[in-house]
């Protein structure tokens, strides 16, 4: 009988004041002792994460502060809509010295950044970290950061048409260096061999690029590639391009289907299936008895702003939902941001129709993932279900209160994951996607 699926394991933060559960800020839990802008609540937090054998902290990212409710970001700064957010990728030296096993997801847009820098970047950081990077290529969804630019926001399409030649360019020059190249004979004074350090000479339709990769190969050669892009584009892009996926599904019937859907998609582009590693996001809030996990998901739902929540949930569809009647069926309304997560909320009613309120309300919450509430046991029976009926590699676990959500899931459910066989008890490789690859 074939061996059953371990599960990998992410923690979902940003490197702000709150992620994705609006209002946790000012849970009584909630960063006590700890202050998001210095590096010892970083390295506390990929500490725990290390400790309990996650594959990588995954940090998301947006450029700017949501400003499509009301066309204002009054209400993003007024209820803390993952506002202020700091740059993510100045953390990721100070989590790299904490740990030695734990990858690091970092997210950067490739809106307004030249593919070269960007490769550059990656580069030194896959070497900082020992070979534990990995990019989640986006492409700025939100008008308020094509506002904060001062550009014009393309379309889906066209974003995507951008994106692919980014990819292209980055990854001519990760690859233009061979492994033989550098010398560095010091009685003849010769570094690296200029034959084998292709110069590149690229000019697309977005981007021209003269000159050599600035960086010697890294560990990875190139960092594990992530994508979260679920429209159809999105699936062929991650077909083509992606290691692993971060998708939202409300539940197991969705996540097979989206599963079966994205596999299909990775055949047709030449590669093997199961090669893009099935990343679905949950919430999970854990307690000692079921009615301790369901008075903590209670006290966390009472702490959500409506209005912090509609800003939220305009920012990401970059629509104005001050404009609709809370009772509009969000199935009813086109958007322009994340399909995603549109597509996750319609569905997270079960049939009934879901409207822009609930969406909101559901969205702030749990970012339109399914919260697993219960016992450490509780838990991992829905992991299992996930796994084993939806198809799913692993979990990204969006954050309630931190760090003490994922104390809470490293001392409880991580055992027991463990105890059923589910989960790794000891890190394959020190690079990020050797453990990626493990089961
Ligand atoms: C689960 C999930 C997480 C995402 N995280 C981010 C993020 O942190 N930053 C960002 O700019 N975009 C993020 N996105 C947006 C996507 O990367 C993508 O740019 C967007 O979904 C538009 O593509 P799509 O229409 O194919 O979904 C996320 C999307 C999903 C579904």
């Amino acid at each position: 009988m074939a061996e059953k699926k371990r599960a990998h394991i992410l923690g979902f933060i940003q490197n702000g004041v709150n992620s994705h559960a609006t209002g946790m800020w000012r849970h009584s839990k909630d960063k006590v002792g700890w202050s998001y802008t210095r590096p010892d609540y970083w390295e506390h937090m990929a500490r725990t994460m290390e400790r309990g054998l996650f594959d990588a902290i995954f940090i998301a990212d947006e450029l700017a502060p949501y400003s499509s409710y009301g066309d204002s970001s009054d209400a993003t700064v007024k209820w803390a809509v993952q506002c202020p957010t700091h740059e993510p990728s100045t953390i990721v030296p100070i989590i790299a010295t904490a740990t030695t096993n734990l990858g690091i997801g970092v997210t950067l847009s490739t809106a307004f950044e030249h593919p070269y820098s960007m490769a550059r970047r990656l580069s030194s950081l896959d070497h900082i970290s020992g070979g534990r990077v990995a990019w989640n290529i986006v492409g700025s969804y939100s008008k308020s950061e094509w506002d904060a630019y001062g550009a014009q926001m393309d379309d889906r399409s066209r974003r995507y048409d951008r994106i692919e030649e980014y990819i292209h360019l980055c990854k001519l020059l990760w690859n233009s260096w061979e492994p033989d190249a550098i010398i560095a004979d010091k009685a003849s004074g010769i570094f690296a061999d200029p034959e084998k350090v292709r110069e590149i000479f690229y000019e697309g339709e977005f981007f021209k690029c003269r000159g050599r990769h600035f960086v010697a190969p890294s560990p990875q050669g190139q960092p594990v590639l992530w994508q979260a892009g679920s429209s159809d584009r999105g699936r062929d892009f991650a077909a083509q391009h992606a290691e692993a996926i971060f998708a939202i599904h409300p539940d197991v019937e969705q996540m097979r289907a989206y599963s079966d859907d994205l596999n299909a998609r990775v055949v047709r582009s030449g590669r093997s299936p199961g090669s893009v590693k099935m990343i679905y996001g949950v919430q999970p809030i854990v307690g000692e008895t079921r009615a301790e996990a369901e008075r903590k998901f209670d006290e966390i739902r009472m702490l959500l702003p409506r209005e912090g929540s509609l800003a939220m949930l305009s920012g990401q569809l970059s629509v104005d939902f001050m404009k609709f009647n809370p009772e509009t069926p969000l199935e009813d309304i086109a958007i322009p941001g994340i399909q995603g997560v549109k597509d996750a909320l319609v569905r997270s009613g079960a049939g009934s129709t879901v409207t822009v309120g609930e969406a909101a309300d559901i969205y702030s919450m749990r970012f339109a993932m399914p919260a697993v509430v219960g016992t450490p046991s509780d838990i991992a029976d829905q992991l299992e279900e996930f796994m084993d009926e939806g198809g799913a590699d692993g979990f990204m676990l969006l954050a309630t209160y931190t760090p003490g959500c994922f104390e809470e899931f490293v001392d409880l459910v991580v055992p027991e994951l463990q105890r059923r066989g589910r989960y790794r008890t000891a890190y394959a490789g020190t690079t990020l996607r050797q453990n990626l690859l493990q089961n």
